[in-house]
């Protein structure tokens, strides 16, 4: 089993309650425990994190050096606007797949926008809590190896 870390940004703790139209009715412990489920048949042990706070998330990204094969990362309202997250995900050389639940391209042009995209190995968006797990199967793809 590859240990993997999806980490969660701002806000996202409320999935469930906040803009239900826009991000869904799942409660976040909920999508994180389909995560742990789907990652034992892509051979991934799912570990998971939250902040609201950027230091926080860069310290989650620098920790995961020590022990995750790469990251599953929603930097939420950051995506946008973090310099920091960008250097930190630049600067831990793991693969890291950017997600976002919603269709950012749909959305206000101030979204449009990712500074972490650059740095990622990917990126998927749209596909509401779905976007994880795809980017679940991303991640194994790449730690497999294989074509
Ligand atoms: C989000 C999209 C961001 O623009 C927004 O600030 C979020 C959630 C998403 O998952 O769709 O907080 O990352």
């Amino acid at each position: 089993m590859h240990p993997v870390l999806v980490l969660h940004g701002p806000n996202l703790n409320l999935l469930g309650t906040r803009e239900i139209k826009i991000y869904g009715e799942m409660p976040l412990a909920e999508i994180d425990q389909r995560l742990r489920d789907a990652g034992v048949a892509l051979g991934l042990e799912v570990r998971t994190a939250q902040s609201n706070q950027e230091g926080v998330l860069i310290d989650a990204l620098h920790d995961a050096r020590r022990w995750a094969k790469g990251v599953v990362f929603n930097p939420g309202g950051y995506t946008h606007t973090s310099v920091a997250l960008r250097d930190a995900v630049a600067a831990i050389r793991l693969p890291v797949i950017e997600v976002h639940l919603s269709n950012v391209y749909a959305r206000e042009e101030f979204r449009h926008v990712s500074l972490i995209a650059p740095v990622c190995a990917g990126k998927i968006t749209g596909f509401g809590w779905r976007s994880y797990l795809l980017g679940l199967h991303a991640l194994a793809g790449i730690l497999s190896g294989e074509e």
